[in-house]
């Protein structure tokens, strides 16, 4: 038998493990287990005590001590998964935090105007479209109307790419290959814009080697010069914001139309203002699409008709924001983009004016 106090000192034990914070249980572990811990001792004097009594004593000591070994472990339990938590809690990475004023980007003039082309001509219900930076001869130029050894194709300073023999694949000179390749894939009605890299050899203030364009096709029945004179003024109005910008179409000549138009604005040339002053700045290439093309995509030129558009990003964007260097779009200085680019949180939305 253990004396009353033993046990009374023993189950006050108990109730100090349950409210024992982590260094306190550790005092009381050793307290009552280690070595010269008092259930330790207890369970020593058994030795001491005449073999009945023993029997009892230390049936009740073990149960005590089972007891206090379970206190303990539950109670260790519930303070390491607590500080566990205080840790997850106070070491969270808040990913929606924003970042530091001082380091945020910009959305680049360059994406900027492909998404105000994505919200103009989505509005007029075109579909976006894109095609690879690497294409070959005859989606660049001969299905455009372009062969071989024609002179529109040393109007362009082409980067053609070593192959196997035979091919001769280019990194596309424009973004008109895509007219090819939606129409080969598709059936008409088709209306179309297909924002994207393009490459020439040509590097000043005004050309990079790499540099973007938009195409534009539409291709349906009863496809008229007059659908696009609208659909264009309607463009370079809403992208320029200038409801009343005056806007001709110059006779030209492009390989891929019939006939084939060059699209001016009205500008003044001596202050750069856009839709005012009575000088005239070339802005675009546009035309009727070339039966020859139509016919080379698989769709028929009696029955089919459209007109087709190729717009420089690079150049309506500095247009329309002041650039004057075109370098400057691939330089990367974060300065640059701070004074140039765009808010993340203000997307362009038409409807809201650029
Ligand atoms: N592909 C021409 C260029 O890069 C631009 C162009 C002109 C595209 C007239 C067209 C077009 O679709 O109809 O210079």
């Amino acid at each position: 038998m253990l004396t009353e106090d033993i046990k009374v000192s023993l189950l006050k034990d108990l109730d100090r493990i349950g409210q024992a914070d982590a260094p306190e249980l550790e005092a009381l572990r050793v307290a009552l287990l280690g070595k010269n811990g008092s259930i330790t001792a207890v369970l020593k004097s058994l030795g001491g005590m005449a073999p009945d009594a023993r029997k009892e004593a230390g049936a009740e000591v073990n149960q005590i001590k089972a007891m206090i070994t379970e206190a303990l472990t539950a109670r260790k339990a519930l303070l390491d998964e607590a500080a566990l938590n205080a840790r997850l809690a106070a070491e969270r990475i808040d990913v929606t935090q924003p970042t530091r004023p001082d380091i945020a980007g910009a959305i680049h003039p360059i994406s900027r105007t492909m998404e105000e082309l994505a919200a103009i001509f989505g509005a007029m219900g075109f579909e976006i479209k894109e095609g690879p930076d690497i294409e070959n001869d005859w989606n660049n130029f001969s299905a455009l109307n372009i062969p071989a050894h024609h002179p529109a194709r040393a109007m362009m300073d082409t980067f053609y790419l070593n192959a196997g023999a035979g091919s001769r694949p280019v990194l596309r000179t424009h973004t008109s290959p895509v007219q090819v390749r939606t129409m080969l894939a598709q059936e008409p009605p088709i209306r179309i814009i297909v924002p994207g890299r393009t490459f020439r050899a040509d590097h000043d203030a005004t050309h990079s080697p790499m540099f973007h364009q938009t195409e534009g096709l539409v291709i349906g029945k009863n496809i008229t010069l007059g659908h696009l004179k609208g659909c264009l003024i309607d463009f370079l109005r809403a992208f320029f914001d200038a409801p009343d910008l005056p806007v001709r179409f110059r006779a030209s000549y492009f390989p891929f139309t019939e006939p084939s138009m060059e699209v001016d604005i009205g500008w003044n040339r001596k202050t750069g203002e856009i839709g005012k002053g009575g000088d005239w700045l070339e802005i675009l290439g546009s035309g009727m699409v070339h039966p020859n093309v139509l016919a080379n995509c698989g769709i028929d030129p009696r029955e089919y008709q459209g007109f087709a558009f190729g717009v420089g990003i690079e150049r309506i964007t500095m247009l329309k924001h002041g650039i004057a260097d075109l370098r400057l779009f691939y330089e990367s200085d974060v300065r640059w983009l701070r004074h140039y680019g765009f808010s993340a949180l203000a997307p362009a939305m038409l409807h809201e004016g650029f």
